[in-house]
């Protein structure tokens, strides 16, 4: 069996979710973080060692003020009630993106989970925070030029994105039924395989994710390659 390790996700239709069932875009982002928790256990069961979450786009800034203030909210809430249980359940966390210009408040919890959970090694948890992969680019090749490296390889490119040491994802997977990347991590996922779900994020559950690694099993991966 293909096992995979990686498995990114795009956690989209929180919005809608929230809409239908309460009137109220928040609450849907708020269900949507309670999933998150579940889905962590799952992807543990499944043997999963990597996870990363689309959790705050560099697009995201362009939402009505009061839905930001409520994400930000949230992230400090999750961070803050999880911080003991995720370092004590072995597990590791990392963040990706530009964390340049969040509140420092957030930026002081994010450096404080890294470093307490670093030696971790159960499964790592990625959050996408205010991310965006042409940005992440972007300030990879500033970084190479700055360096006055002149020979680009793969490998160089690779090592100065937010992702260095962590292997591509084997699998994206997006809810929410859209069918499209939306800026995440687009170097990264050039040879992962893509599964889009009708259902929305909060609704998301084991046996989804179960289907969708059973699917990815079957799955022979051929690199540019031909079959022998
Ligand atoms: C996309 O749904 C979701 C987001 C932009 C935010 C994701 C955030 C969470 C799952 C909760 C908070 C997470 C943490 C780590 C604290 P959407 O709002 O675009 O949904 P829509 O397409 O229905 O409008």
């Amino acid at each position: 069996m293909n096992s995979p390790f990686h498995v990114a996700i795009i956690m989209d239709g929180n919005g809608r979710w929230g809409l239908k069932e309460y009137n109220d875009r928040n609450k849907g982002h708020f269900y949507g973080l309670q999933n998150i928790d579940k889905v962590v256990k799952d992807c543990i069961k499944l043997n999963i060692k990597f996870l990363t979450l689309y959790t705050f786009s560099t697009e995201n800034w362009n939402r009505p003020k009061k839905e930001i203030d409520y994400l930000f909210f949230l992230f400090k809430f999750f961070y803050k009630k999880n911080f003991n249980k995720m370092f004590k359940n072995n597990i590791k966390i990392k963040f990706i993106g530009d964390l340049k210009n969040i509140p420092n408040d957030l930026k002081i919890i994010i450096h404080k989970i890294e470093k307490k959970t670093k030696n971790n090694n159960l499964i790592t948890v990625i959050f996408a925070f205010n991310y965006g992969s042409k940005s992440e680019l972007i300030n990879a090749f500033k970084k190479i030029s700055k360096n006055k490296k002149n020979n680009i390889t793969e490998e160089l490119i690779t090592n100065n994105l937010y992702t260095k040491n962590i292997p591509d994802p084997n699998i994206l997977i997006r809810t929410g039924g859209e069918k499209r990347l939306s800026n995440f991590l687009l170097w990264q996922l050039s040879y992962a395989e893509l599964f889009f779900v009708g259902k929305n994020w909060p609704d998301f559950n084991f046996f989804d994710l179960k289907k969708i690694i059973n699917s990815y099993s079957k799955i022979k991966r051929k690199f540019g390659t031909v079959d022998e």
